[in-house]
C-alpha cells in the first residue's frame, strides 16, 4: 500500500522480481511509474473494506505522509493518514486473515539525541508532527499484532538513491541536485547526525522481513550507515568533483536542528540477518548513473510538497 511512491516504484518491481505475487494498492498522487505488468488498484486506502484483503498474506504500509513540509502544511491529514490511516489498514487486514503487515517507519521519532547510537530499546522522543504521527501509527499497529497477526515496524533512516518516482527533497538526493544546480550545497548544521539508507539496502531489509518467522510485533532500525550532514557534504562536493569537474560551496547555516540522531542495526543484523551493503559513494553514483532521468529539478513532481498542496488546491485532496 503506498507502493507507487518513491519507495514503492523501487521495492515493489525488485519483490515482483523476487517471485512474490504483488497488487499495489495507491492513490497514485505522484502518478505511477511501475512496470505496466504489476497490478495496481488506483484507490484512497480508507475506501478498501476487509475482504478487499481477502486471500493476501502480507500487507506492506508505504501510504501516509512522508515528509516534515508535508505534515506541517496539513497537521490534520498528517495525524489521519499516519497514525489513524494505519491502524484502520491493520485492523481490516488481521481481521481478512492477512499473516503479516510491514510498516515503513522512521528514525525521525527519535528527535533530538545526544552522543549515543540509539537501539530500539531505547527511548522514541520527538515533539514534531511527522516524527509523534510515525510513532504513533507504529503504536497502533504493534497494539494489533498477536500470534496470527506478525507487525513488523521498520524505523527508516533517510531513505536516498534513485527512485522511477524520484524525490529531490531527501537529504542527499537534495545535495546532490543542489551541487550540480547551483554549485552550491547549503546546511542547515553541519554537525547533525542521520541514518542514511540507500534502497539497495531498503530493499533488503523489506526481503528479509517477509521472510522473519516470528509471531507478535516488532521493531528494526535499518540503515545503511550513519553520518553527520556535513560529511555527507563532503562526499558529495568530492564525486561532483571528480565526476563532474564542479567546484561545489557549502555554506553552514549553523542553525539549530530539531533532529539529530544516529541509530544501531544490530537487532536487524541479529534477527533478520540484515547487512547494510551501501556506502555514500554507493548512493552518490547511483544518482549520477540516472541524472538525466531528473535532470529537469523545476519540474514539480519531484517535490512532495508542492504535488501535495497542488493536489490540495484542485480539491483532490483535503488539507
Ligand atoms: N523516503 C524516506 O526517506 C522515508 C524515511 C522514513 C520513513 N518513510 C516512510 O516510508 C513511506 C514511503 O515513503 P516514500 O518516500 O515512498 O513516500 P512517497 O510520498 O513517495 O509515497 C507515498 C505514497 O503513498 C500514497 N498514499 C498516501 N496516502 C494514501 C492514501 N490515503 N491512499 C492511497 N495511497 C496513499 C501516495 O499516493 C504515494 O504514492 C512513508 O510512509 C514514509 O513516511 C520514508
Amino acid at each position: 500500500m503506498g507502493g507507487t511512491g518513491f519507495i514503492g516504484a523501487v521495492l515493489s518491481p525488485y519483490l515482483d522480481e523476487a517471485g512474490y505475487d504483488i497488487t499495489v494498492a495507491d492513490a497514485c498522487w505522484f502518478g505511477n511509474e511501475l512496470p505496466s505488468h504489476i497490478k495496481l488498484i488506483k484507490t484512497d486506502l480508507f475506501d478498501l473494506k476487509q475482504e478487499d484483503l481477502k486471500g493476501f498474506d502480507t500487507v506492506i504500509f508505504l501510504a501516509g505522509l512522508s515528509n516534515d513540509p508535508m505534515a506541517e502544511f496539513s497537521p490534520k491529514s498528517n495525524f489521519i493518514l499516519n497514525t489513524a490511516l494505519p491502524a484502520y489498514v491493520g485492523f481490516i487486514a488481521r481481521e481478512a486473515g492477512v499473516k503479516k503487515l510491514i510498516y515503513a517507519c522512521s528514525c525521525s521519532v527519535y528527535g533530538y539525541t545526544l552522543n549515543k547510537t540509539y537501539t530500539e530499546e531505547d527511548p522514541a522522543i520527538c515533539n514534531y508532527p511527522y516524527g509523534v504521527s510515525k510513532l504513533q501509527g507504529e503504536k497502533s499497529l504493534l497494539a494489533l499484532a498477536e500470534e496470527n497477526f506478525n507487525v513488523i515496524s521498520i524505523r527508516q533512516g533517510t531513505v536516498c538513491g534513485f527512485s522511477p518516482r524520484m524525490r529531490l527533497d531527501l537529504a542527499m538526493n537534495t545535495m546532490f541536485k543542489n551541487a550540480v544546480q547551483n554549485h552550491k550545497i547549503t546546511l542547515s548544521n553541519h554537525r547533525i547526525w542521520r541514518p542514511i539508507l540507500g534502497l539497495h539496502d531498503l530493499c533488503q531489509a523489506y526481503h528479509k522481513a517477509l521472510e522473519f518467522n516470528a509471531e507478535g510485533g516488532h521493531v528494526f532500525n535499518i540503515s545503511s550507515f550513519n553520518t553527520t550532514v556535513g560529511q555527507l557534504a563532503d562526499s558529495v562536493v568530492e564525486f561532483v568533483k571528480n565526476k563532474m569537474n564542479i567546484d561545489v560551496q557549502i555554506e553552514d547555516q549553523n542553525r539549530q536542528d530539531y533532529r539529530n540522531y544516529k541509530v544501531s542495526t544490530d537487532k536487524a543484523f541479529e534477527l533478520l540477518n540484515y547487512k547494510a551493503q551501501q556506502n555514500d559513494l554507493d548512493i552518490i553514483s547511483d544518482l549520477y548513473d540516472h541524472l538525466d532521468q531528473f535532470s529537469d529539478f523545476t519540474n514539480e513532481k519531484f517535490y512532495n510538497i508542492e504535488v501535495f498542496k497542488k493536489l490540495v488546491e484542485q480539491k483532490a485532496l483535503i488539507a
